[in-house]
């Protein structure tokens, strides 16, 4: 039933700015509002509707009845899919019918109108927002009946909104500012958990440098002081039988592989020659040979080809981060299996290490362990990591996703190792 004509005094004015005074969210100044304003406007579901800065999106705060649109409920839509779209584009200057459900206005393709139908939505009444003219959003009234409110109450639901604009502006302004202050925070800690990795990165690097030095002095280098002493002294000899110069062969052939085992250490080379997927079923098998307990491994490399395209410094430190995991594994984990997956979708390329072992009891206190460098690596190359333990609750499992975007860029800002 169309209520009588309704328009606001100065007392009504007065109580509803007392009411949202000192309210600090979107809901509390809409509770407020719905409470004050219900003698004057009826309504079964009230709502603010605010729309992003750049004017694509908007977000409603309800109160009464509770339907999609909320904010709580549903991310900001696009204003395009409004079905007060003409509001807020300020093709009208307010929208009032006797029945949404059957007004076409509301129902255009596309439409994010089910909330109408689900809620039982029958009169409606929308004003703008307005702060300096520019529409900021909407404010609507809605009830279960048909016939609800006549053009009188726009002219109410108006003053309703006029008072309200400001200060919802001033609102979101704020949440805007504390989002972006949040946001700053985040990347300035961002920044900082990276200059710490890289600090350490470099010191790992550094460490490297002097335990190549030390194999070096300690091995290379006194095996070839020893050949060069058997060889002075056979140099000396007036004949020489070929079996005298046997052992040194020998001696030659053990400083080889002695060496290339500290070259492979420092610098992967199974992996510049023979990829990811290769370099890590070469490592995998190195470690279970040596592992102290008997260890199985499997290797599902179901990228191969795409692997080829990796830039370097990706490659190596994907590489780098498997070993640790591995390495972890071997000395930490006491299992006795231990996969790796490797797989590539369209929008990702993902490395997953599992083993069945003791699991991670409690994240690492260190700053400086392995973990620590597998996930400033991650974040150097912009991968995501995830470790946790195993769904069945046993064994530990580290995740690895690399986003397929601009890969090159990445590689030019990442540290290799
Ligand atoms: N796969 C695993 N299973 C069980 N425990 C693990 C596993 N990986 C890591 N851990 C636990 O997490 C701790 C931290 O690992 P992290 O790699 O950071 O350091 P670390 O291996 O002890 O030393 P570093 O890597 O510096 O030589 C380990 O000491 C171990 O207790
Ligand atoms: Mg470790």
């Amino acid at each position: 039933m169309r209520s009588i004509s309704r328009s606001l005094n100065t007392s009504q004015i007065l109580s509803i700015l007392q009411a949202i005074a000192g309210q600090l969210d979107f809901r509390g100044v809409i509770n407020a509002v719905s409470a004050e304003i219900r003698p004057l406007l009826p309504h079964d579901h009230l709502d603010v509707a605010m729309m992003s800065p750049d004017g694509t999106l908007v977000s409603a705060y309800e109160t009464g009845l509770h339907t999609e649109w909320d904010a709580d409920t549903t991310a900001a839509k696009p204003v395009a899919v409004s079905p007060i779209r003409d509001l807020f584009t300020g093709k009208v200057d307010h929208i009032l019918t006797d029945d949404a459900q059957t007004d076409i206005r509301f129902h255009f393709e596309g439409a994010f109108s089910n909330p109408i139908f689900a809620a039982n939505l029958r009169s409606r009444l929308h004003v703008p927002l307005k702060v300096e003219s520019r529409v900021i959003g909407a404010l609507s009234f809605s009830t279960q009946q048909i016939a609800t409110y006549s053009i009188s109450d726009v002219n109410a639901a108006r003053i309703v909104a006029d008072i309200l604009s400001s200060y919802l502006f001033a609102l979101q302004q704020s949440e805007l500012a504390k989002k972006s202050e949040f946001q700053q925070v985040q990347a300035e800690a961002r920044a900082e958990g990276l200059r710490i990795g890289a600090l350490h990165l470099t010191e790992e690097l550094e460490n490297t440098r002097q335990a190549i030095g030390m194999d070096l002095h300690d091995q290379t280098l006194a095996d070839l002081s020893r050949i060069s002493r058997t060889l002075k002294r056979l140099i000396g000899r007036p004949s020489l039988r070929g079996s005298e110069l046997q052992p040194v062969h020998e001696d030659v052939e053990n400083c080889l592989r002695e060496l290339r085992v500290i070259i492979d250490n420092a610098k992967p080379s199974v992996l510049q020659f023979f990829g990811l997927g290769q370099a890590i079923e070469a490592f995998l098998e190195r470690c279970a040979r040596s592992a102290a307990s008997p260890l199985t491994y499997h290797l599902y490399d179901e990228a191969a080809p795409h692997l080829d395209d990796l830039p370097t410094s990706i490659t190596i430190a994907l590489y780098r981060i498997v070993q640790e995991a591995i390495n972890n594994t071997v000395r930490h984990a006491n299992a006795s299996k231990i996969e790796v997956r490797i797989t590539q979708q369209d929008e990702y390329l993902q490395i997953i290490v599992e083993d069945d072992g003791s699991g991670l009891s409690k994240l690492p206190g260190r700053r400086t362990g392995g973990l620590n460098n597998i996930s400033t690596r991650a974040s150097l190359i912009q991968a995501k990591l995830v470790t946790a333990a195993r769904e069945n609750g046993s064994g530990t499992r580290l995740e690895i996703t690399l986003p397929n975007t601009d890969l090159t860029q990445r590689a030019r800002s990442s540290i290799s190792s």
